[in-house]
């Protein structure tokens, strides 16, 4: 089948829905997502959404918090841009029909969080993202120029290269058409041709054996702009979450968010003692890529798989009305977190780098635009300062819309794109080369390219990785397109990424961690 659009969206998350939003009074939108609408990691989001909304914080500090949290590699001008911008933001998310808790004079509650010199995170109880995904969905359901398709599985970007035309990355005007997508009801490969798009794609946690993030996280977007020779930043970057909850044959790892330690919880080792005092005087509430190299460091020495995180000192009352999904989680498991500690590891939780944009979030490639998670706008440097991704995806949708609104007055739809060609492709009856090899590629990168890496390590993550690109491939050459080979796909145009980016990298800063940099300065 072929659609046409004047706006294109893939992904259904926080930047997805709010571009929409902001696009429909101008055009025909349509949203392709490839499971349920609601399935991503904004709904799993736990601790909020950072923003200055009194006089008893600033922009100044907020602006502060965010470089220091990057390691003096954030872009300052997308930090000043982006914190200003959060308050009106974040009006319009409550004028959608997102709640966010107050206390009893009607102020906004606000939570602290690593990193953060001020209480500044909206949230809504401990399940935030839920509750935006509830409110905008809820609005984009009710709107008649937004159509949004789930199970729908977009497989590439279209450009020159479809139409016969060498594309390398030096081709100065690469330019996007639309995508093809897998319709994962009928297995058809339909054609959307749009004016312009918006990737929304989220994350890439899945790299990775252990996850905050949900399945959907396979980094799509970013290997489709790899594909189509755009241009990538920072994606050496990848967030370790300090505290996932230590539940091995759980996927994704349940979070318990850094709220609880803003709120008075403190990291313990096995025999209940802090050791935070040992790596940085902020203690629990340093920075995440701190906490997290801390307590990966920890377990190393004394060879156990969790630590733990003490929230006993909280109370009763505010840990079973302030945390209510973490409180009946940890007790469905036999903990009750008002009388035990909670046992924790970090997670793959969040990728900095991504697809490079402009302010108004604007790719390399013309008419392609990204936001939220799959995007690089310079925000988070080395490291991102925690609730700052909602923000990101909000502020983003925004101006991405404001300038897509204009762009498809002058655009017109390239109707000389073909559909896609399958001929010859045979059903791949083996599941067992996709399901190993994505293990396989975990393995490789939990093992050699996680918290702490070194030269040997990622050359070695580097070379294994080549042996599985080539039988991948291969794969992908003869076989009917699934969606389970797609993504497999994309990991390990991720993973590659991540390794080359990580090698090229000589210094340490933020997230990005090797031993031999800190031996030879
Ligand atoms: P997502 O919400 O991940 O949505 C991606 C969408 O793209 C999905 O709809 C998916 O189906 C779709 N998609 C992907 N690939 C394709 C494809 N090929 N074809 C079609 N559709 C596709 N950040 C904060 O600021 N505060 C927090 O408190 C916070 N807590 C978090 C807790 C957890 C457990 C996790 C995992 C993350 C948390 N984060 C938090 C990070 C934040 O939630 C995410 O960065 C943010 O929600 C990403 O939004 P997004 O719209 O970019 O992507
Ligand atoms: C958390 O609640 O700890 C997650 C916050 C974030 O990832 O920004």
């Amino acid at each position: 089948m072929r659609y046409e659009v004047d706006f294109l969206v893939i992904g259904s998350g926080i930047a997805g829905l709010s571009f929409a939003l902001k696009v429909a009074p101008y055009g025909k939108v349509c949203i392709l997502t490839k499971g349920d609408a609601s399935e991503g990691s904004t709904k799993y989001a736990q601790g909020g959404i950072a923003a200055v909304m009194y006089d008893t914080d600033s922009f100044d500090k907020h602006i502060a918090d965010t470089l220091v949290a990057g390691d003096g590699i954030c872009d300052r001008e997308v930090v000043e841009m982006t914190i200003r911008e959060a308050p009106e933001r974040i009006q319009e998310l409550v004028q959608y029909g997102v709640n966010f808790d107050k206390e009893q004079g009607g102020k906004f509650d606000l939570h602290r969080e690593g990193g953060h010199s001020e209480f500044r995170i909206l949230h809504h109880k401990d399940n935030t993202g839920a509750e935006i995904e509830r409110g905008l969905l809820q609005a984009i359901h009710d709107h008649p120029n937004i159509e949004l398709k789930e199970n729908q599985f977009a497989i590439d970007i279209i450009t020159q290269h479809h139409l016969g035309q060498r594309v390398t990355k030096h081709t100065p005007d690469i330019d996007c058409y639309g995508v093809y997508a897998l319709n994962c009801k009928t297995n058809e490969i339909d054609t959307y041709l749009a004016k312009v798009t918006l990737l929304a794609t989220g994350g890439m946690g899945n790299v990775y054996t252990t996850t905050t993030t949900p399945i959907i996280s396979t980094g799509d977007g970013v290997a489709m702009v790899h594909r189509a020779r755009g241009v990538l930043k920072d994606l050496e970057f990848m967030q370790f979450h300090p505290t996932s909850l230590y539940n091995p044959a759980e996927k994704p790892a349940f979070l318990i968010t850094e709220a609880m330690r803003g709120a008075g919880a403190i990291l313990k080792d096995r025999n209940g003692k802090e050791f935070m005092q040992k790596y940085d005087s902020r203690l629990s509430l340093a920075p995440r890529d701190i906490v997290a190299r801390a307590i990966d460091n920890e377990m190393k020495q004394a060879g156990v798989e969790y630590l733990y995180l003490d929230a006993r000192g909280i109370g009763k009352n505010e840990l079973i009305n302030g945390f209510p999904t973490i409180y009946a989680k940890c007790l469905e498991l036999g903990i009750n977190i008002t009388k035990e500690m909670i046992p924790v590891r970090p997670a793959a939780h969040y990728q900095c780098g991504g697809i490079k944009v402009d302010k108004r979030g604007q790719s390399s490639i013309h008419h392609l635009y990204a936001a939220g998670e799959c995007s690089c706008t310079g925000l988070h440097g080395g490291n991102r300062l925690a609730s700052n991704s909602l923000l990101e995806a909000a502020v983003y949708a925004h101006n991405a819309a404001m300038d897509a609104i204009e762009k498809i007055k002058t655009t017109s739809l390239c109707h000389q794109v073909p559909d896609w060609n399958a001929e010859g492709m045979v059903l791949n009856e083996e599941m067992v080369l996709i399901t190993q090899t994505k293990k396989e590629l975990q393995e490789i990168m939990t093992n050699y390219v996680g918290i702490v890496r070194s030269d040997l390590r990622l050359r070695r993550a580097f070379d294994r990785l080549n042996l599985i690109f080539r039988e991948t491939e291969e794969l992908y050459n003869r076989s009917v397109l699934t969606e389970e080979l797609s993504e497999l796909r994309n990991l390990i145009a991720c993973a590659y990424l991540i390794i080359k980016q990580a090698m090229a990298r000589r210094e340490n800063v933020g997230l990005h961690y090797s031993i031999d940099l800190v031996k030879n300065p």
